[in-house]
């Protein structure tokens, strides 16, 4: 007889993150020498802003460096709480506020803590790769919603009320979505939180961690501050990754009623402890400091957006619209299915042409299968200018090189 195998069996279930397993894919091709352009990746490409790397530096050197309250340093909560206040309306106290190792470590542990063996959670598609993963791994039941390119990717309350059953535990919402650039409108989370008063056992997490990328007239609103009455049954999650291009300091934070915030610090406290002291140190300069490096960094993104969009738009097969927000165009590849590359296989999925832009062009994208939606490809525009041009004149190339079958 075989020895049990060392993995737990509930992880059988769980996927490795797509869009990391491109970003590892691209850094591996251009150590083996090739020239790549990567549109796989989900962060800023530029340094966290000198006077937010400096406050780390004086922390760690000023004596930082030892555990922390399992929630988070009350200075950063008290900036948590000052900045929900002055830029999301939301009134949060710091005893409703916990910090984590980053927005996803935040929801992994809000599923944690409040997941029962079967509960579902409803996801609208396209979303971001991990929600369903990370309310498997927690005994959670993933229920997905399609939200398709006519519905501006965006769940409609008909489609949520359809969805929502006695099991139902939470609804999440992203806007300004990964990987459509979606921003609920606030008339829109009006009519979807109007749905959820009708059902109190359903909990809304809302994803806000793209709220300063949005672009023209789209702004992004919470669905708390525009439905208060859900306060109660809400955890508004984000962080200071993308805003303030610290994706590897590691520090999320989320926001909701006690009772679910002291569950989330139990898991903190009995796995992590808490997070990194100096990284707390340092976001809450990045929350208290000034801000125009996010209006730098919003405006920078969506001037790399329309130079994406106005050239991917011109290649034939590729299909998109300009995203009102986050840093990703999430463009349909319908019109390359079913043509013949110069090699003899016929393109039948976009993970077929997330293959073939790789080995042809050199290009790294992410595939929709893995957001739930096919056949798309995400282009993530965090990247430079230069790289945009280089990459959509060899997706060009590589295109011309397909035949009609
Ligand atoms: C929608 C969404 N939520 C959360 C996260 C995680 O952010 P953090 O770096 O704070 O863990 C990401 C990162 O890609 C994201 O796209």
């Amino acid at each position: 007889m075989s020895a049990p195998s060392i993995v737990a069996r509930r992880l059988a279930l769980v996927k490795p993150s797509a869009s990391i397993a491109a970003k590892a894919r691209a850094d591996a091709l251009r150590a083996a020498g090739k020239q790549i352009v990567d549109f796989s990746v989900g962060e800023p490409d530029f340094p966290t802003p000198a006077h937010i790397v400096a406050a780390g530096v004086a922390a760690l050197t000023g004596g930082q460096t030892r555990y922390t309250a399992s929630p988070g340093t009350l200075p950063l909560r008290q900036a948590i709480a000052k900045k929900l206040e002055r830029e999301n309306d939301l009134h949060y106290s710091p005893s409703e506020i916990v910090v984590g190792a980053g927005a996803k470590h935040i929801i992994f542990n809000a599923f944690e803590a409040s997941l029962n063996e079967g509960d579902e959670v409803l996801v609208p598609a396209p979303y971001w790769v991990s929600y369903p993963d990370m309310a498997l791994i927690n005994g959670g039941t993933p229920r997905i919603i399609d939200c398709p390119a006519s519905a501006g990717f965006k769940l409609t309350p008909e489609a949520l009320e359809a969805a929502i059953t006695p099991r139902t535990k939470w609804l999440v919402l992203n806007s300004p979505n990964n990987p459509t650039g979606a921003v609920y409108t606030q008339d829109e989370l009006q009519r979807l939180g109007e749905v959820l008063l009708r059902h109190p056992q359903v909990w809304v997490m809302t994803d806000e961690i793209y709220e300063h990328f949005s672009y023209g007239d789209a702004r992004c609103h919470s669905i708390v501050a525009t439905v208060p009455a859900l306060r109660d049954r809400a955890l508004v999650v984000n962080g200071v990754s993308k805003s303030y291009a610290m994706t590897g300091w590691r520090i999320g934070y989320g926001a909701g009623p006690e009772a679910l915030i002291k569950a989330i610090t139990l898991l903190i406290m009995q796995s992590t402890t808490c997070a990194t002291a100096a990284a707390q140190a340092a976001a809450t300069v990045a929350l208290e400091g000034p801000q125009d490096c996010v209006a730098q960094a919003s405006r920078l993104f969506e001037r790399r957006r329309d130079r994406l969009y106005q050239q991917l738009g011109a290649i034939d097969g590729i299909a998109c619209d300009l995203p009102p927000g986050a840093f990703y165009i999430f463009a349909s590849v319908a019109g390359l299915i079913g043509r013949r590359t110069p090699a003899g296989l016929v393109l039948k999925t976009d993970r077929d042409v997330f293959d073939y832009l790789i080995d042809e062009a050199g290009v790294v994208t992410v595939d929709g299968t893995s957001y739930g939606l096919s056949p798309y490809l995400r282009f993530s525009f965090a990247t430079s200018e230069d790289q945009i041009d280089r990459g959509c004149e060899a997706i060009t190339r590589a295109v011309a090189l397909l035949t009609l079958n």
